[in-house]
């Protein structure tokens, strides 16, 4: 138990070091929106979001232009993620329930920044465990290391001390993006499920 406690120090002291270089280049517009809670704006000036190439869970390729005219709700994580991703999967799940009929017109994106364990297969395993509309993608790291760059994610692999297997230590924000592919709302690690479908709502009413 204490290795692992240590390796979660670890973990955490990794991730801070990883938000500060970003911070230092001057990459990092979110930070500057640690306190607020949920349903954000970005920055003036500041873009989030964009063109995407990576492929299903049936291995069958998609881009954004795929969503076309659908609200998007974006989420980056991997599948063995031991705590995050899955609370956060549950979250985006139960804002869609809380949404009613208007759920149909907005689609759950998870998209994998550990394009090496997920496979098309292990994705499609992994999503059904949430939500059936949940659409998981995955691509070759470089598909997903573009995607990661357009919704300035970040992460990095971390192998803990004694584990034979690694970790990904990401960021964790949920994005909504509107019909047009433009960026509408982030929320953050612990908005909850109705505080999400508020703002998601508040959003489709305005557009
Ligand atoms: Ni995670």
């Amino acid at each position: 138990m204490r290795r692992v406690r240590w390796g979660l120090y670890g973990l955490v002291v990794l991730a801070a070091l990883g938000w500060g270089v970003l911070w230092l280049r001057g990459g990092d517009p979110l930070l500057a929106l640690r306190g607020a809670s949920s349903g954000l704006a970005v920055p003036a000036g500041v873009s989030v979001g964009g063109p995407f190439a990576l492929v299903d869970t049936q291995d069958r390729p998609v881009t954004d232009a795929s969503f076309a005219g659908r609200w998007m709700l974006v989420y980056f994580g991997y599948t063995f993620c031991p705590d995050v991703c899955p609370t956060e999967l549950q979250t985006i799940s139960n804002a869609l329930d809380k949404l009613g009929p208007m759920a149909a017109k907005v689609v759950p994106v998870f998209i994998t920044v550990d394009p090496e364990r997920d496979t098309p297969k292990a994705l499609a395993d992994y999503v059904k465990l949430f939500d059936d509309r949940l659409v998981g993608l995955t691509g070759t790291p470089a598909q997903v290391a573009a995607a990661a760059k357009a919704y300035r994610v970040y992460y990095a692999k971390v192998t803990p001390k004694d584990s034979s297997t690694y970790l990904m230590d990401h960021s964790s924000f949920a994005y909504l993006m509107g019909p047009d592919g433009k960026f509408q709302a982030l929320f953050r690690q612990g908005t909850t499920a109705q505080e999400m479908a508020d703002a998601i709502r508040a959003k489709m009413a305005g557009a």
